[in-house]
């Protein structure tokens, strides 16, 4: 290849002389369809409450959700993904297999809504519906069990696809949840919905604000079953099952700490490769804009157009239906 600069007029600064010729030469751009709104609806609330760490974002009433889902078609926005907020937990998390479930309700919803328009994306996983806030069933030792949260997953798996989710969300970071969720899916007939994989889920601090967002019970932390964030070579392990085991799509979270990561996903397979920008992400550029310390929407551009050019198809972001709007 003959390379650029390899003459003495060259001058890349030709290149970004006019916001026209800017616009002509950027190598990435953000598209509506790309992006994937995460929303949350509660049980038992007739307005929808704020949620103080993540200014603009609300828990939704089954009202205010459908509406927002509406909004976001409007925008082009790809696909929601939506988060139970029950009014009872217990032990095995019961409300999330309910079919009468807060979650399962407001799927059947929203596809009735805009399911035509919209792909709907539900979170599987028990830690909004259990008492003591973990992803999965405790042993007698208070331990997280892999195994029994499976079983657990399998029933999840089958009332979400029968409220009418397009895709699931395995966010549990449980050995083998794939590979279980798609033979749940598959035994009732269900070959047509699709597992979006929480392939690489770091145990990080940036979820505090969305914990807030869903009433998490949680006590202690998620390190016996999310990654450590000093590891990469792990997360092309956690990449290689959740393709063995038949995952559709595979994420990445965190989004902006963990552009390397993301990167070498996007270049290790050939399916779509989703980035969760988290909650701790927006909270922390929405706290320093409200105090004039940053421009908020260039930032959230920058932000976003980072994560696409370190190899992300689609982003989860709950600013998906304002930047779609401005695009
Ligand atoms: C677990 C789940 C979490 C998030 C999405 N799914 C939280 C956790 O692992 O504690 C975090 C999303 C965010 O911070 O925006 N069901």
């Amino acid at each position: 290849m003959t390379r650029y600069g390899e003459f003495p007029g060259a001058r890349p600064r030709r290149l970004r002389t006019t916001p026209a010729m800017r616009r002509l030469v950027a190598e990435t751009r953000l598209h509506p369809a790309d992006l994937i709104l995460p929303a949350f609806v509660r049980e038992g609330i007739s307005r929808p409450v704020p949620v103080p760490s993540m200014p603009g974002v609300v828990q939704h009433t089954r009202d205010t959700l459908r509406a927002a889902a509406v909004e976001a078609v409007e925008a082009g926005v790809g696909a929601l993904m939506l988060y139970g907020v029950p009014e009872t937990k217990d032990a095995v998390g019961s409300s999330g297999t309910d079919p009468d479930g807060i979650l399962q309700v407001a799927i059947r919803d929203v596809v009735k809504e805009v399911g035509d328009d919209l792909v709907i994306m539900s979170d599987l996983c028990l830690d909004e519906y259990t008492d003591h806030g973990h992803c999965g069933v405790l042993d007698a030792q208070g331990r997280v069990d892999n195994d029994a949260t499976l079983e657990r997953y399998a029933e999840m798996a089958r009332v979400q696809a029968d409220a009418g989710a397009h895709v699931l969300g395995a966010s549990g970071m449980m050995d083998g949840q794939v590979g279980v969720v798609r033979r749940a899916l598959d035994g009732v007939g269900r070959q047509d919905v699709s597992i979006l994989a929480y392939t690489v889920k770091y145990a990080s601090a940036f979820y505090g604000p969305f914990r807030e967002a869903v009433g998490s019970s949680l006590k202690g932390d998620r390190k016996t079953y999310q990654q450590d964030p000093a590891n990469l070579r792990e997360s092309m392990r956690e990449l290689a099952l959740d393709l063995a085991e038949g995952a559709d799509m595979v994420m990445v979270k965190p989004g902006l700490p963990y552009l390397d990561v993301l990167a070498k996903v996007a270049a290790e397979t050939d399916v779509p490769v989703a980035a969760y920008q988290v909650s701790g992400e927006y909270a922390m550029v929405e706290a320093a804009a409200a105090n004039g310390w940053i421009d908020r929407d260039r930032t959230i551009a920058e932000t976003l157009t980072s994560i696409r050019r370190a190899g992300a198809h689609l982003i989860l972001t709950y600013w998906a239906t304002e930047v779609a709007r401005g695009l």
